[in-house]
């Protein structure tokens, strides 16, 4: 099968475009013919070894994929060959087979085009989890999302408008607020030009927001915080910045405020059960419509490289997705 593999950390340009041998699924895992993946922020930080694991040689980034089961583990009941299914893993996406513990995979729904499935399961399941499970964003109150316009950011926004928030979005550009707005952002905010702290204390008569939405980190963080109001959550999604911001802890003791972490990976492991629910709710949102995920950027499983240096540069909006069958 063709792949794209890194054989060493670097920048995107030293991943390779070649034939690799077919993955074989362990007794609980499903091979999939993968149709689509899409790019997310942790892929960037894989292929230059600064995530979280660093996998070993060879490997292939890539971990929201959809497509369609060829082969099944002699343990796993509940799929068959032919099945559209929905998956995560940690690496192994950019690729035109991967494998996906049983588990982590989901049916497809009809209707959902690979794209949209591959865009779906990490930004909205992330999203979720941050808005309802950790900060218990309730209807009325008002949130601030940073890096509003990004994958994360961008579904953390239709999901705080669904669960009757009001939204202040904040990025860093026109036509990154542009598309917020049409994604229904209440106010928005333009970061690299606003005091973001003063702009947001404005926009809510001096009392701060309920809910901070912050993957983007570094001087971001504090000044974010800064504007938080009474009994407000800081949610630390992670940190597209570069920097992991020190945070003077006295702010949250001024505020009863809480710094709350959110790691949607290990949520899903550790409470399966509350992650499939969140899922199921999700998928049936899209159903309904009420979810429609921005798809910015359609990329060849060659061009994976391209894809990855335009989300590291900022370039990108809501979602990039690897399309196999370009
Ligand atoms: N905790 C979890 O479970 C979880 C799950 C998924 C993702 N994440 C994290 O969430 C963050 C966002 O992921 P994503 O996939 O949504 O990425 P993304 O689409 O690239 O969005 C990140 C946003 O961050 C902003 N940003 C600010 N400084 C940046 C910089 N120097 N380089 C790149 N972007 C910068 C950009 O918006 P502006 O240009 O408007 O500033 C961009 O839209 C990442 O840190 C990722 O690791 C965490």
């Amino acid at each position: 099968m063709k792949a794209i593999v890194c054989n060493k950390f670097g920048t995107p340009d030293t991943l390779q475009y070649q034939e690799i041998e077919n993955p074989a699924p362990k007794k609980e895992d499903v091979l999939i013919a993968v149709k689509a993946c899409s790019v997310n922020f942790p892929d960037t930080l894989i292929v230059q070894g600064k995530y979280q694991f660093k996998p070993a040689f060879p490997f292939s980034p890539g971990s929201d994929v959809a497509g369609i089961v060829e082969k099944v583990g002699e343990a796993v009941k509940h799929f068959k060959v032919g099945d559209e299914v929905v998956g995560f893993i940690p690496f192994g996406g950019f690729a035109e087979k991967a494998i996906v513990k049983a588990k982590d995979c989901f049916p497809k729904p009809k209707g959902m085009s690979m794209v949209n499935a591959s865009a779906f399961l990490l930004a909205y399941g992330t999203s979720y989890h941050a808005l309802k499970d950790r900060a218990n964003l309730q209807k009325g109150e008002t949130i601030l999302i940073l890096g509003a316009s990004g994958g994360v950011g961008l579904t953390a926004l239709e999901l705080s408008k669904l669960m009757g928030a009001k939204v202040i979005a904040a990025a860093s550009t026109k036509e990154k607020l542009d598309l917020c707005k049409q994604f229904g952002a209440d106010e928005v905010i333009n970061y690299t030009e606003e005091n973001l702290k003063d702009k947001v204390k404005e926009l809510t008569n001096g009392n701060g927001v309920d809910v901070i939405y912050d993957p983007v980190g570094g001087h971001f963080s504090e000044l974010a915080l800064r504007a938080i109001g009474w009994k407000g959550r800081h949610l630390v999604i992670g940190f597209a910045n570069g920097e992991i911001p020190k945070i003077p802890i006295n702010l949250t003791l001024l505020k009863g405020a809480s710094i709350v972490g959110v790691f949607w990976g290990a949520f899903a492991q550790k409470e399966p059960k509350k992650s499939f629910d969140n899922i199921q709710q999700l998928l049936t949102w899209f159903a309904k419509g009420d979810l429609k995920p921005h798809i910015d950027t359609i990329y060849a499983l060659k061009d994976a490289p391209k894809a990855l240096e335009a989300m590291m540069n900022r370039k990108t909006k809501g979602k990039i997705v690897i399309n196999m069958e370009l």
